[in-house]
């Protein structure tokens, strides 16, 4: 199996196994309306296997970042419309990352919304907000009876989602957002049926997937996960706890069928992703996560341990990576001081190879 042979994914065919990781870059309007720059920017990216959209938000409470983009409103679907009809129009396959902030937001950036999560524990740090740096507030804990609107929440994006013309969505249960909040017993202190055990942290991330499962079909739903990745307070440093959790998760799909479970962990070969891959049972794509940036070399290793790889700042530098990668031709390099900020610089002007 190589990296440039087709593969499918639920409903999608892809004609390589390079997918354009979730990258949060913040160009569209405070309207959370994706405009012409970011209609560019994935339809020049439309050669990799797949797409997966920057993170986006399911409800104003849930908007995580300046200037990123929503799945709320009639305005926010039309403009994913003009994005997913490039990038079909340029041969490529899109999905959109439906992700909620929890309580790594702050009410400078969400419009004056109280963050909720899990627990009443707020992150230490700072958020970026519209009025510059502020600590992370401590956000309010869900009461059990509402934990159902926020599953709708999810399930209404991502309804909202195939009407702008994703080709599926994946919900963002990684990175210490509300999900994995739910899935870390150091970001979740709850006593209810949705904290303590592995099974019960487990239950919201299992309840929301099958209600989408439910609402667009299986084989378009995705979910992201991250486990022992020790980001923004989602801390999981018990390794066996760690297995518990993803294992009972895991379970809790496997009957779904979903078009694939995306991993980021930093050792794809050790037992905890490949024990989940195995519970799993269907397609699983994997990342190693922020340390160093994937090389041709890691895709290819990476690919010895699942289905698809998934390639995050390559990507971001290299419009056309899918052809660099399969000609051995040298690379961009991502400029990090542009990744958050506003305009064409570092997002639509990195260059196509041009021999
Ligand atoms: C600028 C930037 C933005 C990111 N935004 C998201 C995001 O919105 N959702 C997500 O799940 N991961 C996000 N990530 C993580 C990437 O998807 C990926 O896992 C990470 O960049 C490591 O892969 P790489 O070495 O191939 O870049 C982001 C990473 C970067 C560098």
């Amino acid at each position: 199996m190589n990296l440039f042979s087709p593969l499918t994914l639920g409903a999608l065919q892809l004609p390589n196994r390079l997918v354009m990781a979730p990258l949060t870059r913040s160009r569209s309007g405070v309207d959370g309306v994706p405009g012409d720059l970011v209609v560019e920017y994935y339809r020049q990216r439309a050669t990799m296997g797949m797409l997966v959209s920057e993170g986006t938000y399911p409800s104003a409470a849930g908007q995580a970042f300046v200037r990123q983009p929503g799945l709320v409103t009639g305005e926010q679907i039309a403009g994913w419309q003009r994005v997913t009809a490039a990038v079909h129009a340029a041969g490529g396959r899109i999905i959109a990352q439906v992700m909620h902030s929890g309580r790594i937001t702050h009410p400078e950036t969400n419009g004056g919304h109280t963050a909720v999560a899990p627990s009443a524990l707020a992150h230490d740090g700072e958020s970026r907000t519209y009025a510059g740096k502020r600590a992370y507030p401590v956000p309010r804990a869900l009461e059990t009876a509402e934990l159902p609107a926020i599953v709708e929440e999810f399930v209404q994006a991502s309804r909202n989602a195939i009407e702008a013309g994703f080709d599926g969505v994946e919900l963002h249960g990684a990175n210490g957002y509300l999900l994995h909040q739910f899935l870390s017993p150091t970001s979740n202190t709850r006593s209810d049926a949705y904290g303590g055990s592995p099974e019960n942290r487990a239950r919201l991330v299992v309840e929301t997937t099958t209600a989408v499962a439910r609402a667009i079909g299986a084989g378009r739903t995705w979910l992201r996960i991250s486990p022992e990745h020790n980001f923004q307070g989602a801390l999981e440093t018990d390794p066996a706890d760690a297995l518990a959790t993803y294992a009972a998760l895991a379970d809790g799909l496997a009957s779904l069928g979903l078009a694939g479970l995306s991993i980021l962990h930093r050792d794809p070969s050790g037992s905890l992703v490949q024990d989940v891959r195995a519970r799993f049972g269907g397609p699983v794509l994997l990342n190693s996560g922020f340390e160093s940036i994937t090389t041709l070399k890691d895709a290819q290793d990476i690919l010895g341990w699942a289905d698809a790889v998934v390639v995050g700042r390559p990507a971001l530098a290299n419009p056309d990576l899918a052809h660099r990668w399969e000609k051995g031709l040298p690379l961009n390099e991502p400029d990090f001081a542009t990744f958050y900020t506003e305009g064409a610089a570092g997002y639509t002007d990195y260059p196509f190879w041009s021999n």
